[in-house]
């Protein structure tokens, strides 16, 4: 049995929520803050899609027919807007994968299994979603590598002083993401790489940009990243989609670890097998083609509103989720720091009750929150908790869902404080 939904204002809409079609047609209000889980799709995102199927959808790269050309076309523009979106260089700098997780699996396995060895040091931090752990413990115990890990202080921040001791001759990797998905924390990563080849110039770097990509304009080049990682299902785009960016003379100095069709040049059972160059070599199989070109709607569509004006929008409603935050009892915020070092995700627990437990009373609310560890059970161990409630905005939150939020949270404190 659901609540009624009091004092929800009338500011429950914005310039582009209207774009989205399933905020629209729930037949009640719903606050979705969960876009940092996954963002809901705008209907330029779903018509792209529903277009290519309907009138010329073909494999691509392997037809010499019409629909296959026109496919094919339409796939290779997607990575080019993708390859002008981060400010690549060469749409060659471009792979596609399923997803992030699958970008960092790409890189740990084709880069690890040719560039690292026993005793080799590949540096991480303490507040990495799984995905940017678990690959990396994988491919350390396949190679003999060691994974450290820079601490997290008490307010969420990484603590940098700890990066002196933690650099060695041995560093051979750094992967951190910018925008802790549990905590909403910043991190200046261009600082970061800055200060790490200071200390060993060797040191190849990984960003994960699935949370910051949604939120702020990311230029590759002036990142001084290796690589860079995101997905497509956070940024208004489809799932099944996502992205690795990385140099071309590095990406082909790595060998593929997926191997089938459209990746090779020859294969001769009398001579051997040879691969492609960068993209090519790394998408194995027909890809996600829809998806792919779903993705650069996406991003056309982001890109038409500008990233400083979402920018703005969602840090103008972040303050005042953190302010009415406040009227709460009982709760611990992580990750509280402001300004630039905070994307607009609110997490905290509460002395009264369980996250789930806060959560599932929000449900009952229409606010749709994610509870628990989020991926990130060493940050959790980190504070001596076993998750918390996070609340995260999109483009298309409004003042009307953080109303709708904090009175759900009055409910669920007076059902359970
Ligand atoms: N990485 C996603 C999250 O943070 C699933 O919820």
């Amino acid at each position: 049995m659901g609540f009624p939904l009091q004092q929800v204002n009338n500011q429950n809409t914005n310039p582009w929520r209207v774009d989205f079609p399933a905020l629209n047609n729930a037949g009640k209000p719903v606050a979705f803050m969960d876009s940092a889980a996954s963002a809901q799709k705008p209907q330029a995102v779903l018509a792209s899609m529903d277009d290519v199927a309907r009138s010329h959808y073909a494999n691509i790269h392997r037809g010499l027919y019409d629909f296959s050309q026109k496919t094919t076309s339409a796939y290779e523009a997607a990575r080019h807007t993708v390859a002008a979106f981060i400010k690549a260089q060469s749409d060659n700098e471009i792979i596609f994968t399923r997803n992030t997780t699958e970008a960092i699996n790409l890189v740990a396995q084709c880069w690890g299994r040719s560039h690292l060895q026993a005793g080799d040091e590949i540096l991480i931090t303490e507040m990495e979603h799984h995905a940017n752990i678990v690959p990396w413990v994988m491919i350390a115990e396949a190679t003999g590598a060691v994974v450290k890990y820079i601490p997290v202080l008490d307010d969420g921040r990484l603590d940098i002083t700890a990066i002196d001791s933690l650099v060695t001759d041995k560093t051979k990797l750094f992967a951190c993401t910018h925008i802790s998905n549990a905590i909403g924390v910043v991190n200046d990563v261009h600082a970061l790489i800055l200060k790490i080849k200071a200390a060993n110039s060797n040191v190849v770097t990984l960003i994960d940009a699935s949370q910051s990509i949604v939120h702020r304009a990311i230029d590759v080049q002036a990142s001084g990243a290796d690589f860079i990682v995101f997905t497509g299902h956070k940024l208004y785009g489809p799932s099944g989609i996502g992205v690795l960016w990385g140099h071309e003379d590095l990406l082909n100095t790595m060998p593929p670890y997926q191997g089938g069709g459209d990746m090779i040049e020859t294969v001769s059972l009398k001579s051997g097998i040879t691969y492609k160059q960068a993209p090519a070599r790394f998408e194995a199989g027909t890809p996600a083609i829809l998806e792919t070109i779903g993705l650069a709607a996406a991003i056309d569509y982001v890109s038409a509103i500008g990233m400083d004006a979402i920018a703005a929008h969602e840090q103008t409603l972040y303050s005042y989720m953190r302010k009415r935050a406040d009227e709460i009892d009982g709760l611990t915020f992580y990750g509280d720091v402001s300004g630039e070092e905070k994307a607009p995700i609110l997490s905290f627990t509460a002395d009264w009750a369980h996250v789930s437990d806060i959560a599932t009373i929000l449900d009952q609310c229409g606010v749709a929150v994610r509870s628990g560890h989020h991926c990130a059970m060493p940050l959790m161990e980190r504070f001596g908790i076993d998750g918390t409630v996070r609340a995260s905005l999109g483009l298309y939150s409004t003042q009307g869902d953080v109303d709708q939020f904090i009175n759900a949270l009055h409910k669920a404190y007076k059902l359970l404080g």
